[in-house]
């Protein structure tokens, strides 16, 4: 057993929009003692120091440990064009990002890439993604590699795409794609912490027919993730609507060839309209926020309290290299700013809830990670509340929890972080913080 002293803060329940309180929603527990059992596993929370059975003990009193932050979408080949300039989403997408995917066929790229991948992601204090690898084997192969060899829970699969992409980066045929996700499924769904999702690009990419087997493959297995891009940008509607002329949305064609289920993660949401979000209500879909990629791309203003009202889930995400950054609270505070715009206001609560237990609730992975319970896998990230004299001295003038959680939301970054663990194993430490146990697996392997 281990065990880490710090202020600890998670949530029991989704906070109401617009409450800054949110008493019974909120569990901040300053002070306390998290005790972590040899598997890996929260055993306790507790006041007191531990009486017995522990090996160590950490202590980051006056830190913030909270849960590992979970990015519900995310593109592993796309750090390379985070913060490319000039273009909206399709020309972003031929200019950039696929001439960068191209590269990854290479399996010592997609080997390297996915690595170091993976440890930015624990860099800023992430310890679960929903991942969009490459359309290549090879790509999601070594993804999934990569996660299982860091202990993480990872929901990714090969990208389809058999149309409107350059040469290099298409799916022969159907069914050659069709085996490549039976045989990714065998491998790695639910081994491990591992997850696989029939991950469809976005709906100009894929063929009707690959759209139809994607669907087939999701009824096959109720278990499977299905992951995909809608109604981001309003030239991309257009050509959906010019592509499949009998949906009667966007989401629609997705929801015709059975990709909407209680596992499926679509990315942005922005330019649906109610029947949409209803059908995402009943469906139990979930839509995966990326404020800083739709301020950055100009696609547009995201309505998170229309999906509210219809009773659809929400999680907020990086959408690197759309995105600007890796920093959930980067993206939580581009959620407010977006949300300010559109004239409504983002609660600290809201928003760090839905990084945490509401993402782990919305990927169905509630029981395993999202909160500070006894029972749950220990993916925890410990935090400075400050790191430079203007965000040190704007929490000493917060004068309750919410003003300080909101102060260190739209202040802090990777620059705060202290370290990550996965599992209770440490996997990131902060430059000039004690690495005390990131040696863990190589000292039991020698
Ligand atoms: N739509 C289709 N592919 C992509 C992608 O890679 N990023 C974003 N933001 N939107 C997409
Ligand atoms: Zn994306």
């Amino acid at each position: 057993m281990k065990a880490w002293r710090a202020d600890l803060l998670d949530f029991t329940a989704a906070p109401a929009w617009g409450d800054t309180v949110a008493a019974g929603a909120v569990r901040y527990r300053p002070d306390h003692w998290l005790v972590v059992d040899d598997a890996g596993r929260i055993a306790a929370v507790q006041p007191e120091a531990p009486a017995e059975g522990i090996e160590r003990v950490e202590d980051h009193r006056g830190q913030l440990l909270l849960p590992g932050f979970i990015d519900t979408h995310v593109h592993s080949p796309q750090i390379g064009v985070i913060a490319s300039y000039g273009t909206a989403l399709l020309d972003w997408l031929n200019d950039y990002t696929f001439p960068a995917e191209r590269a990854w066929a290479d399996p010592e790229i997609a080997a390297r890439g996915s690595e170091h991948f993976l440890d930015a992601l624990l860099a800023h204090g992430t310890t679960t993604a929903a991942v969009f690898p490459t359309v290549h084997k090879i790509a999601a192969d070594a993804l999934l590699t990569a996660a299982a060899a860091r202990g993480m829970a990872l929901v990714a699969g090969k990208v389809l795409m058999d149309r409107h992409a350059p040469d290099g980066l298409r799916d022969d045929d159907v069914a050659t794609a069709e085996r490549d996700c039976i045989d990714l499924i065998a491998r790695w769904h639910n081994r491990g912490r591992n997850r696989y999702a029939v991950t469809v690009r976005f709906a100009p990419t894929s063929t009707p027919e690959q759209l139809a087997m994607a669907g087939a493959l999701c009824r096959s297995d109720a278990s499977l993730y299905m992951q995909t891009h809608v109604a981001e940008n309003r030239d991309e509607v257009r050509w959906v609507g010019q592509l499949f002329p009998h949906a009667r949305s966007y989401l629609d064609v997705y929801a015709s060839a059975g990709l909407l289920h209680p596992r499926s993660i679509l990315a942005h949401g922005i330019w649906l309209d109610d029947d949409d979000r209803a059908a995402l209500r009943d469906a139990g879909a979930q839509v995966a926020f990326c404020p800083s990629s739709n301020l950055f791309l100009g696609s547009g203003l995201f309505d998170w309290p229309a999906m509210i009202a219809a009773g659809a889930a929400v999680s907020v995400a990086s959408d690197v290299g759309g995105g600007t950054s890796l920093a959930m609270q980067r993206t939580l505070a581009d959620a407010y700013k977006v949300q300010a715009l559109a004239g409504h206001r983002l609660t600290a609560w809201t928003a760090l809830h839905a990084a945490t237990r509401g993402a782990a609730e919305a990927l169905q992975l509630g029981h395993e990670i999202g909160t500070l319970e006894p029972g749950r896998v220990a993916d925890f990230a410990i935090w400075r509340w400050a790191a430079n004299p203007v965000d040190a001295e704007r929490q000493r003038l917060a004068r309750d929890l919410h003003e300080k959680l909101f102060a260190w939301i739209t202040l802090a970054d990777d620059r705060h972080l202290v370290g990550t663990w996965v599992a209770g194993q440490q996997r990131f430490a902060a430059a000039g913080t004690p690495a005390s146990d990131r040696n863990d697996n190589e000292r039991s392997a020698a």
